[in-house]
């Protein structure tokens, strides 16, 4: 008798082939083209766009929900979310792809657990997560089930939180409690005009507060952008965001025990700054642009700047110097002066912290008059949002670098990672002027009688003002004191800042056992 294995297992493969071809049909043609003529990719179109060509590995294509009352026969294929791993430029990386087109993407128990996993998987192997949104939120029909699978999400999204980095990528509806897992990762970046994200949408809002706005006002990119600071980053549809996370890859490690990979560049290490001579003028009254001596100082001139457009006053992104990746933050003096207020306190802080949980180096470039004074921001907290800078510098152990550009007066010295907050190096311009204030304010105070008792006293404040700017509005005393390592000639900055760099790349710093500090929130 013939032997039938073969004919019996071409028949079982027929058949998972089947299954698996429902499976890759998503919610079928009719949603598929809806999805299209909302201007996004499928799931699975997201991810091959993504990964570099074949290399995703599907995991738990086959999972189905628990069938609870309301979804009984109700096929829902990969349960909603595609989740697999597959590599960015030749590196592991673990992804999850909500499936708008099968209910809406919605989140039930089966869903969740499919994440969880993966997430479980990311952080054992020590690779980043991906995570690609476009969900309609709890599915309905699972009742509390979706909420436990988010819960074991958002669980994981923190408990994971500088074990691996963690992307979300926003490209359809993210509504709901479901912000939350976006809001606890590293890095939140969303499609312009098609993406929106809220906890409440329009419509409760209107029976409760009579409230009326659009979804895109509500929770668009550009308010997430520009007001809210939840988003670090708005690009072009979902090509433009995934391109924009393949390129974040490039500067973040694979997991917190190792360092970033180097970039090769043609950008020479010795590279000499001279246009740096004539951008940065003493006057600090005249600004200048704090983008163009980053993108003069770094490798081929390349910033990838994070949350551009919120807090103005204070940019942070990352670069590479001599190929290291390093994280830069910077005052801006173009905006409020560069004066640090409640946002930019912020904003700062958490990116410090995530290049700290990452090994990423961190240059902070100088210019900052002190924190803005104002009762809207001391009754808003200043106090609290500008000690989350101080907290984070102190906290940080990666090597930290800060360059004095300009003016470097009173707490915001401080906080701009001086010396005694623990900064390696600290390097200054001849420009450059640490002191408690400026030197107007600290005449007036400090000379008052005299301004006042004088027979001119216009004549007398000026005079007191220059006389004070000559001892005190220079780097020179800071560097007597050693507060500042050395003050360098501006066209030699990116030479010596990569050389600093180098010299700390094994930079060994241990802190005090705790169970973990407790930043002021
Ligand atoms: C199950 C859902 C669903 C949901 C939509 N669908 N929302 N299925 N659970 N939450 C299904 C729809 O029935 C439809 O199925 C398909 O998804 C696409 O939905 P449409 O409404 O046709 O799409 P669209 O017009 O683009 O509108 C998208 C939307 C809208 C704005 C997101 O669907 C919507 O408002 N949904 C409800 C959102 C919501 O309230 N979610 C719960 C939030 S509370 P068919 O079969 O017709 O294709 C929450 C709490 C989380 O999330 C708590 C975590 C702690």
């Amino acid at each position: 008798m013939a032997d039938n294995t073969r004919a019996l297992m071409e028949e079982l493969l027929a058949e998972m082939e089947e299954r698996r071809k429902r499976i890759l049909a998503g919610g079928g043609p009719e949603r598929v083209k809806k999805q299209h003529e909302s201007g996004k990719m499928t799931a699975r179109e997201r991810i091959n766009y993504l990964l570099d060509e074949g290399s995703f590995v599907e995991l738990q294509p086959f999972a189905e929900h628990p069938e609870s009352e309301l979804m009984r026969g109700v096929h829902a294929p990969a349960d909603g979310v595609v989740t697999g791993y597959g590599q960015i430029n030749g590196r592991l990386v673990f992804v999850f792809s909500q499936d708008f087109t099968v209910l809406g993407g919605s989140l039930g128990k089966t869903h969740g657990q499919k994440i969880a996993r993966l997430m479980d998987m990311a952080a054992k192997v020590g690779a980043p997560i991906i995570g690609l949104n476009d969900s309609a939120g709890a599915r309905i029909q699972e009742g509390v089930d979706s909420l436990s699978g988010y819960g074991e999400v958002f669980y994981r999204n923190a408990i994971y939180s500088g074990v691996v980095p963690q992307i979300s990528a926003i490209l359809g509806p993210c509504a709901g409690g479901a912000v939350y897992s976006p809001a606890i990762t590293d890095f939140v970046l969303m499609s312009k005009g098609i993406s929106y994200m809220f906890i409440t949408g329009p419509e409760v809002i209107k029976s409760v507060t009579r409230e009326e706005v659009s979804f895109e006002e509500l929770g668009g990119s550009a308010v997430h952008t520009t007001k809210s600071g939840v988003a670090h980053l708005e690009c072009e549809g979902d090509q433009g965001v995934l391109d924009t996370i393949k390129k974040l890859l490039t500067y973040l490690p694979q997991n917190a025990r190792e360092t970033p990979p180097p970039r090769p560049t043609q950008d020479p290490k010795s590279r000499k700054t001279p246009e740096l001579l004539e951008l940065v003028h003493p006057d600090p009254r005249r600004p200048y642009s704090m983008h163009q001596i980053i993108q003069t100082i770094v490798d081929d001139g390349e910033f990838l700047e994070l949350q551009p457009n919120f807090a103005k006053n204070i940019l942070i992104g990352f670069a590479h110097l001599g190929g290291q990746s390093v994280g830069i933050v910077a005052n801006n003096p173009r905006f409020m002066a560069g004066a640090l207020d409640i946002n930019a306190s912020d904003k700062a802080a958490r990116f410090i912290r995530t290049c700290d949980s990452f090994n990423i180096p961190i240059l902070t470039l100088v210019d900052v008059t002190g924190f803005l004074p104002g009762v809207a921001q001391e009754h808003q907290g200043i106090i609290r949002h500008g000690a989350k800078m101080l907290y984070a510098y102190a906290e940080a152990t990666v090597p930290k670098i800060t360059l004095i550009t300009r003016k470097s007066y009173g707490g915001a010295y401080l906080a701009m990672n001086s010396r005694d907050m623990g900064a390696d190096v600290v390097l200054a311009w001849p420009t450059g002027a640490v002191a408690v204030m400026g030197a107007e304010g600290a005449a007036n105070i400090i000379y008052r009688k005299e301004i006042q008792s004088s027979p001119d006293p216009v004549a007398t404040r000026q005079a007191k003002i220059a006389e004070y700017k000559k001892a005190f509005d220079n780097p020179y005393v800071a560097a007597s004191r050693g507060y500042i390592d050395d003050v360098i000639d501006p066209s030699e900055t990116r030479y010596l800042l990569i050389r600093h760099f180098a010299m700390l790349a094994h930079k060994q710093e241990e802190r005090p056992y705790k169970k973990h500090g407790n930043i002021p929130l």
